[in-house]
C-alpha cells in the first residue's frame, strides 16, 4: 500500500473504489491495522466508551486524544491517521484552532469534527491553516442527550434534504471528508452521489465511498455489538486475520450487507 493521503483518498472516489477505516487508541493495534491494508485509522473519541468504560464519549478529554494519537502515529504505517476534536472543542473558531494544532502535532493528518452547517466557519479557518477536517453528521454521539440516545437519524426526507444541505455547505467550506453515522443507506447513497468529497459511513448503508468501525466491534469485544457493526474475529483465527477480512469485506463490498444497514 502506498502511503494515504487526503487525495489518494478522493481518488478512489472518483475511481469508483471503496476504502476501509477503523479505529485505533495503541501503537500496536495501528501497526496491525496498517499491515492489513486499512486506509484510515481514526482515534476517535469512542476511546471513552470502549477504553476507558463511560457510558458517552463526552468525558473524553483533548489531553486523552491527544495521548492515544501519539501512540497510534508511533506504531501506523501507509495509513492515513484522523483524530478526534473532543466534546466543546467547537466552542469557538479559536479554540477549534488550537485543539487541531495540538492534535496535528502529535501526528495526526486530518481532523474530525461532530456537527451541520454551524460548522463552516470553522473548517474554513481550519482548512485555511493547512489542516484537513472530516465533518462528522447524522447520529452525531456528542449530542446524545439532544438526540435522546442513540437514533437513526435524517430517516424523514426534510431532515434528509436538509442533512444533504448542511454536507455541501461543509465541502464549500474546505471539508475533503464527509463521516456519516447511522442513516438510512437511501441517504448514504444520496451524500456519496451528490457531494465530490469521499463520504465514509458507519451505518450508513454499502454505497458509500469508505466504510468504518469502532476496533472493539469489529474485534467483538464490545458489551454490545451494535446492528450496524459485524465481529469479524468470530470467523477467522487470529486478529492479524480478522483485520484483513474486514478490510477484504469493505473493498470487495461484501461488508455491510442488508442486515447491517438502516
Ligand atoms: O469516535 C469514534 O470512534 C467515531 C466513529 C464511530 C466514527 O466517531
Amino acid at each position: 500500500m502506498k502511503t494515504v493521503t487526503t487525495r489518494a483518498l478522493q481518488a478512489l472516489k472518483q475511481a469508483g473504489e471503496t476504502f476501509s477505516c477503523l479505529t485505533a487508541y495503541d501503537a500496536s493495534f495501528a501497526r496491525i491495522a496498517s499491515q492489513a491494508g486499512i486506509e484510515v485509522l481514526l482515534v476517535g473519541d469512542s476511546l471513552g466508551m470502549v477504553l476507558q468504560g463511560h457510558s458517552t464519549t463526552l468525558p473524553v478529554t483533548l489531553d486523552d486524544i491527544d495521548y492515544h494519537t501519539r501512540c497510534v502515529a508511533r506504531g501506523k504505517e501507509k495509513s492515513l491517521l484522523m483524530a478526534d476534536l473532543p466534546f466543546m472543542s467547537n466552542t469557538s473558531t479559536e479554540r477549534l484552532l488550537q485543539d487541531a494544532g495540538v492534535l496535528i502535532r502529535a501526528g495526526a493528518e486530518m481532523v474530525k469534527i461532530e456537527g451541520e452547517a454551524w460548522l463552516a466557519e470553522g473548517i474554513r479557518e481550519l482548512t485555511r491553516r493547512g489542516v484537513p477536517v472530516c465533518a462528522h453528521m447524522g447520529l452525531t454521539p456528542q449530542s446524545v442527550h439532544q438526540f435522546g440516545g442513540y437514533r437513526v437519524q435524517g430517516r424523514d426526507s426534510v431532515h434528509a434534504e436538509q442533512m444533504v444541505a448542511d454536507a455541501q455547505a461543509l465541502v464549500d467550506a474546505g471539508a475533503s471528508v464527509i463521516l456519516l453515522e447511522c442513516v438510512p443507506a437511501q441517504l448514504g447513497r444520496l451524500m456519496r452521489d451528490t457531494l465530490e468529497v469521499p463520504v465514509i459511513g458507519i451505518g450508513a448503508g454499502a454505497d458509500v465511498d469508505g466504510q468504518i468501525l469502532v476496533m472493539h466491534d469489529m474485534l467483538g469485544v464490545s458489551a454490545r455489538l451494535p446492528r450496524f457493526a459485524k465481529n469479524f474475529l468470530a470467523e477467522t483465527d487470529s486478529i492479524e486475520a480478522a483485520f484483513g477480512a474486514y478490510h477484504e469485506a469493505v473493498k470487495t463490498r461484501r461488508f455491510p450487507s442488508e442486515e447491517h444497514s438502516f
